[in-house]
């Protein structure tokens, strides 16, 4: 028997709960807590957790392999549409594209004279660093891109490079602080564990560029947020564009929404139409496959 939660919301906990019992199989989202209270109430029968998502750590990975649970997720297809997605939220936050639309609403055209301040103080890091960031999208294939994933973070330093030099590649895998303190623009796209949980705080702030944009399309807990809306409204960096927060949905009272120089956004990193298809295709074969005891095309 299939049990389908047909509603937007997010199933509730103790629904999750009580449905889960006796099953074989479970097809969840990241908003989904699977961990041993919810393991403890499928029982014996539950073979598998697919999740809709490349991030497992909603799942509590070693209650499953305890239990021989398989866990499938879904990797790769979503890679360009969350490059592409962290681009975005540089654009917006470097190029003040939602504080600009703020500002034309009021018809505030003292905005427009900061602006037009800003692009001729930073000229090269808006030109380069945009173009640079574009590539990274566009390179979202290859195989050093996941490996900078892997690593942590796109680290680039285009400060040294003339313009022109662009069309070649210069990345340089560099140690933590170093590119703190290097980096023009700072994406995370890393995993969250217990080596990333919080590991933009204070500290790091500080060592960024006081120009740095900081961009997160993560996970919300590798930050500290009480620290970076400290760095924010201090302007120890210029700005941040957040497309995962802790928590989710972040309350709308929260202090973070006070900022002009901060984009959030309802972590929709993959959220395009072909993407978010490609993954619910992925996650369903996932689990027919370990259903049918037939190696899943994904599995964690
Ligand atoms: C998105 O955050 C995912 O893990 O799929
Ligand atoms: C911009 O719109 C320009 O005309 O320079």
């Amino acid at each position: 028997k299939v049990d389908l939660w047909q509603s937007d919301d997010i199933i509730p906990r103790e629904t999750l709960i009580s449905k889960i019992k006796a099953k074989d199989g479970l097809l969840c989202l990241l908003t989904d807590k699977i961990d041993k209270e919810v393991l403890d109430s499928a029982g014996d029968r539950l073979q598998a957790v697919s999740t809709i998502s490349v991030g497992v750590d909603h799942i509590n990975r070693s209650e499953c392999t305890m239990r021989g649970i398989k866990i499938g997720y879904t990797p790769e297809v979503l890679t360009a549409a969350t490059a592409e997605f962290a681009v975005g939220l540089l654009l917006s936050t470097s190029r003040r594209i939602v504080e600009g639309t703020h500002a034309a609403k009021r018809s505030n055209s003292v905005f427009t004279a900061c602006v037009l301040v800003l692009l001729v103080d930073d000229k090269t890091t808006d030109r380069v660093g945009t173009i640079l960031i574009l590539r990274i999208a566009n390179f979202s294939h290859s195989y050093f891109f996941k490996y900078l994933c892997v690593q942590f973070i796109f680290f680039f330093n285009n400060n040294n490079f003339p313009f022109l030099k662009l069309k070649q590649w210069f990345v340089f895998v560099t140690s933590f602080p170093d590119l703190l303190r290097e980096s023009d623009f700072i994406i995370s796209c890393c995993s969250f564990n217990q080596s990333t949980d919080g590991v933009f705080d204070k500290e790091a702030f500080k060592q960024m560029k006081n120009s740095a944009i900081f961009v997160n399309i993560a996970r919300g807990g590798v930050v500290n947020q009480d620290d970076l809306y400290d760095a924010l409204s201090r302007n120890v960096i210029r700005g941040a564009g957040l497309d995962v927060t802790t928590p989710e949905p972040l309350p709308t009272d929260h202090p973070l929404f006070t900022l002009d120089n901060c984009v959030v956004t309802p972590h929709i990193g993959s959220a395009s139409e072909k993407t978010r298809t490609e993954m619910t295709m992925l996650a369903v074969e996932n689990l027919i496959c370990a259903l049918e005891n037939r190696a899943m095309p994904a599995q964690y």
